[in-house]
């Protein structure tokens, strides 16, 4: 099976909600997260210290919604791994994945970084409607793009917070 995961959403602003409180959609089921050496529970304070790969510059002052990575193709393995199966995709885009690098704020200001998986339609394109979207990745809107790419509902889902 496919699967399109739009990782770490950064957004400024329970049965068990897997995204946090107030974040659309609500997704309940769990998606298993370990981001670095860290085992991800859900709102999971992370320090940057723990970011595995490169910091991306974002522009401060802003509490929009900004897209961290969309990736496509992943395929889940056939066997467990530390009793998971992992997902895995040779894709990188249509948005690259750029690890937080929240600006230092005072006062502190925990940044969300959400995970979502959404089944991927057969023949995947990001519609005419959302490159723009995609591309400037500030103020990005998941609902809007989950609508117009026709991804239906996210399956799982999980969140940390970091600060600067
Ligand atoms: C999320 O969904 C759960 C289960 O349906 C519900 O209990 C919870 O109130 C919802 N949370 C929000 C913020 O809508
Ligand atoms: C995304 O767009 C929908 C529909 O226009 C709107 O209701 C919602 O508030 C927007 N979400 C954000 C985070 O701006």
């Amino acid at each position: 099976m496919l699967y399109a995961a739009v990782a770490s959403l950064f957004l400024a602003s329970a049965v068990l909600a897997e995204t946090p409180p107030g974040f659309a959609p609500n997704v309940t089921a769990h998606l298993d997260v370990k981001y670095g050496s860290k085992v991800v529970t859900p709102g999971l304070a992370l320090t940057k210290s723990g970011n595995p790969g490169q910091y991306a510059g974002l522009p401060a002052g802003s509490r929009a919604v900004n897209l961290h990575g969309l990736i496509t193709g992943y395929t889940s393995a056939t066997t467990l791994t530390d009793g998971l199966y992992v997902l895995s995709s040779k894709e990188t885009g249509p948005a690259s994945y750029l690890a937080p690098g929240p600006p230092a704020e005072n006062p502190v200001h925990p940044h969300k970084y959400i995970e979502l998986l959404f089944p991927q339609p057969e023949g995947f394109v990001v519609p005419s409607s959302q490159t723009a979207a995609i591309s400037k990745r500030i103020g990005f809107n998941i609902t809007t793009f989950a609508a117009d790419a026709k991804l239906g509902d996210a399956v799982r889902a999980n969140w940390f917070t970091q600060q600067g």
